[in-house]
């Protein structure tokens, strides 16, 4: 039953007793056997990708985009990772410096210091520029709570998103415009978060901050960005339909929204991931007339033993599992992980895996060099149909 497997005993009986438990699967594959689970990331598992081209040369070459999110400080500080990124990535999102909290010191004032060095630094590399993000309820400055009110909060938001968006217009590939306003648990009908904005604007801030980007640059890609759209689980099924008849609404009223960004934060150890559910959600998002984005993926390996080779063949399975659906889709035009070295990952900062083992979401490893994750996305990537 066994033979051919260079398993090591503990990884044996981890998968002996993990199966016993009915974890029953890996990276969402449903495996008939436990010699086949075994084999699925064993040792002697390995993703491979034809030529050394990076995922930049590979998306492009299919008519993707590939890139990643990253804070100026890490690309600033690094020389080595600041060459991996301009070799891997033809797209940044600059994962913190266009943010309120570091865009905004007052209500009166920007500070675009970061965030034009993200640019100028996308502009010399050739890359696109994403914006991320105009409108949340996260990463806000303190000042805001104190001096946004009913009175003034419209004029405030139009005054950051003209300002904002006319900077970089003609340079930036797309806008999250308003990302996570959907939280099933507020308990709303429409689904819609209770954020500061909808507690200040009601629910058509969303339209007008669609319309004032679109003012503000109206050659960008303007994007809805959400998380909690891929698993097979109730909740994710609940905010899949919000988010659609949100969209459905404002396609309704005509606002100039362009694309769904799915942030894909996905678990290696998830047991619910099924593509044909999310490829479904996809299609549907697609007959709006609109494109969709996976804009913030990585896979968090929590919760798995400290094997290195079970961990990291088990979050290269999730990248393959899920690209390879979702890369058919003539709707979807590319893929950004949030961040492309497990050095710099903000699930550093978000709990240590249980293992005490540093977590390992991401393509490239803590010294920035190719690894199982890597070779699943350039395999999903290489396998796409062209655009
Ligand atoms: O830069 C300051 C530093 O000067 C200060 O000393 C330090 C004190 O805490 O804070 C630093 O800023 C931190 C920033 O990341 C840059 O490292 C903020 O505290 C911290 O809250 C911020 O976290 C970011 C988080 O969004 C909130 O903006 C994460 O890096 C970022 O990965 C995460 O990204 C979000 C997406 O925007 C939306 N989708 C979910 C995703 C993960 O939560």
């Amino acid at each position: 039953m066994f033979k051919n497997l260079r398993l090591n005993r503990r990884q044996a009986l981890w998968f002996g007793l993990t199966t016993l438990a009915g974890m029953g699967t890996i990276g969402g594959h449903k495996f008939s056997s436990l010699a086949q689970q075994i084999a699925a990331v064993s040792s002697s598992t390995n993703f491979t990708a034809v030529g050394t081209n990076s995922l930049r040369q590979r998306a492009a070459a299919k008519g993707l985009i590939y890139g990643a999110a990253v804070r100026h400080k890490s690309l600033a500080s690094n020389p080595t990772f600041n060459k991996s990124f301009a070799n891997e990535c033809g797209v940044l999102v600059p994962e913190w410096d266009l943010k309120w909290a570091t865009l905004r010191p007052d209500i009166n004032s920007f500070d675009f210091t970061y965030a034009d060095w993200l640019a100028n630094y996308a502009r010399n590399q050739k890359m696109l520029f994403r914006g991320h993000t105009l409108v949340w309820h996260d990463s806000l400055p303190a000042w805001f709570g104190q001096k946004v009110n009913q009175s003034n909060a419209k004029q405030v938001l139009l005054k950051h998103i003209e300002t904002v968006v006319r900077r970089y217009a003609g340079q930036i590939h797309s806008w999250d415009v308003v990302n996570e306003a959907i939280n099933i648990k507020d308990g709303r009908s429409d689904g819609l978060r209770n954020t500061p904005w909808l507690k200040l604007l009601g629910p058509d801030y969303i339209e007008i901050a669609f319309r004032a980007a679109a003012k503000a640059d109206p050659k960008a890609l303007l994007v809805y960005n959400d998380y909690g759209l891929d698993v097979d689980y109730w909740e994710d099924e609940a905010k899949r339909s919000a988010v659609l008849k949100l969209l459905e609404r404002l396609k309704s009223k005509g606002t100039p929204i362009h694309a769904l960004g799915i942030q894909a934060h996905m678990e290696a150890r998830t047991t619910r991931f099924n593509p044909s559910r999310l490829v479904e959600f996809v299609r549907r998002v697609a007959k709006l007339g609109l494109k969709v984005m996976i804009t913030e993926m990585d896979v968090r390996d929590t919760n798995l033993p400290n094997d290195p080779v079970i961990r990291a063949n088990a979050v290269a399975y999730v990248y393959k599992d899920y690209l390879s659906a979702v890369l058919k889709e003539p709707s979807v035009i590319g893929v950004m992980t949030w961040g492309l070295s497990d050095r710099y990952t903000w699930l550093a900062e978000d709990g240590q895996p249980l293992t005490g083992a540093p977590v390992k979401p991401l393509p490239l490893d803590y010294d920035f060099k190719r690894k199982s994750a890597w070779y699943a996305i350039a395999s999903a990537l290489d396998q796409a149909p062209k655009r």
